[in-house]
């Protein structure tokens, strides 16, 4: 751990590593999308089997690395420090080591876990130990419960609840759990709507935070409308999964109720930071400008994302979604727009950048992925439409190579616009830590 002994807060590491794994979501992102324009290309060494679990891995550690960072960052910000630093240099120490030991499994083609967690369930014990690890720390740096403000509460049942639906996706494990199918895909797509209830609940808290930070009053993260953002987040997240199982046998009134809440659930931050906007003054907008730019950009693809989660929460529309490009629309339009974009705007405010002309070149990486990714997205969501059709209606006439020749030109448009989306992030990704390293070298 000699590696850690320097001035610099922990929750920097994870922000860096972070970053660096969101630089590895891209290259694998973008080497899927060339295997989807050209089908089986690299099937010997990298088949699209080994890709899309790097990709996805890489792009779900990014997110939660980058989330605790983000957590521990501002509890030290809060509380003048952690309760132990020991304890987070050895929760980043777990989680790295087991992230690149699980990207190196499936280089290998060594995999054994499930869908989203491909890896040998073996390897979810470092997670889940660094996991303990934060939770002790979280839970005694905050100690005094009483008035805390909704983002301590975030923070606190985002991490609590992550352990508990973590250890819940491996209940498959256990014969008994496996030993139905309902049962076992029941409990399984619980576990994953919970996991992204959990996360999201870390970055709104980190957002309220930050918000409060850059407007310079405490006027959100005491306000009614975050609480009830707070209580519809811990009802998401203990229900949201009944929109995941949509086509196993479930009672109706769970689906529908759940994904009502989910998108009550967007419709409530995205009015947060809208009219948070418009509290912020001129000057305080300037100092802070790259974390309020990340900021309205989340905003704005909260909105697109409501928009396609409200047309395929129609039970008639939804059943057409599903095994579709439109399901990895929505997840990607999440996961880039909202949650991508939230976590770019805390490593802003967690770096301090505020040299011009590293902000110019930022900003310049955002209008980049703001141009691409609709482009991305609808993409993605036309050559879904145009298989669901197939799938639904035309399968007996249309042969399946026929379907996805029709498709192909979709697939070169995402392609295309996946180079210039991961171009943009590059330019991101590429000046901040540039800042970052000059400004440690300066200090
Ligand atoms: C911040 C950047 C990104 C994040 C967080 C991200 C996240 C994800 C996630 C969560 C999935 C799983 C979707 C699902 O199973 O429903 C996925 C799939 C995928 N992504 Fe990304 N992605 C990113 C950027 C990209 C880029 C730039 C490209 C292409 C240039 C790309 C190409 C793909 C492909 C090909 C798949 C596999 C879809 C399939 O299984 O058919 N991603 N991504």
């Amino acid at each position: 751990m000699e590696l850690l002994k320097d001035k610099k807060p922990i929750s920097h590491l994870f922000v860096i590593t972070g970053l660096l794994l969101l630089f590895s979501t891209l290259i694998f992102g973008t080497i899927g999308a060339f295997q989807y324009v050209f089908p089986g290309l690299y099937r010997e060494s990298f088949s699209f089997e080994k890709i899309r679990p790097l990709h996805v891995s890489s792009a779900v550690f990014w997110i939660l690395i980058t989330a605790c960072g983000s957590v521990l960052h501002y509890l030290i910000k809060k509380r003048n420090g952690l309760w132990s630093n020991k304890l987070a240099q050895w929760q980043w120490f777990l989680f790295t080591i087991a992230v690149v030991v699980i990207l190196i499994t499936y280089v290998l083609g060594i995999f054994g876990g499930r869908e989203y967690w491909e890896f040998h369930p073996y390897l979810a014990i470092p997670i889940i130990i660094a996991w303990i690890l934060f939770l002790i720390n979280v839970i005694k740096t905050i100690k005094d419960f009483r008035k805390q403000p909704v983002y301590i509460w975030m923070w606190l049942t985002g991490t609590v609840f992550f352990l508990f639906t973590y250890l819940e996706s491996y209940l498959w494990l256990i014969p008994y759990f496996r030993s139905n199918i309902v049962h076992d895909m029941t409990i399984q797509w619980k576990s994953y709507g919970s996991m992204v209830g959990c996360w999201n609940m870390l970055i709104y808290g980190c957002s309220i935070y930050l918000m409060d930070k850059i407007s310079g009053s405490e006027k959100y993260s005491y306000s009614g409308i975050s609480f009830a953002l707070y209580f519809l987040g811990l009802f998401n997240l203990m229900f949201n999964w009944g929109h995941h199982i949509y086509t196993l046998p479930a009672p109706k009134y769970i689906q529908y109720v759940s994904y009502g809440v989910s998108m009550t659930e967007l419709l409530l931050l995205g009015r947060i930071i809208y009219y948070w906007k418009s509290s912020v003054n001129t000057a305080r907008k300037l100092y802070h400008i790259l974390s309020y730019r990340f900021l309205l950009a989340a905003d704005l693809w909260i909105f697109l994302t409501l928009l396609l989660a409200i047309a395929m929460s129609i039970p008639a529309i939804n059943i057409y979604t599903h095994g579709t490009h439109i399901t990895v629309a929505h997840t990607m339009g999440a996961t880039i727009g909202i949650n991508t974009f939230l976590l770019l705007a805390f490593v802003c405010n967690i770096f301090k950048i505020h040299k011009p002309k590293t902000e110019k070149r930022i900003t310049a990486g955002l209008y980049i992925t703001l141009v691409a990714l609709p482009i991305f997205w609808i993409s993605l969501i036309i050559a879904g439409v145009l298989k669901s059709n197939w799938q639904m209606h035309l399968s007996n006439e249309v042969p399946f190579s026929a379907m996805m020749q029709s498709i192909h030109p979709f697939f070169v448009v995402f392609l295309i616009s996946g180079i210039i989306l991961t171009i943009g992030f590059f330019v991101i990704i590429g000046n901040l830590l540039a800042a970052y390293f000059m400004k440690t070298q300066e200090n």
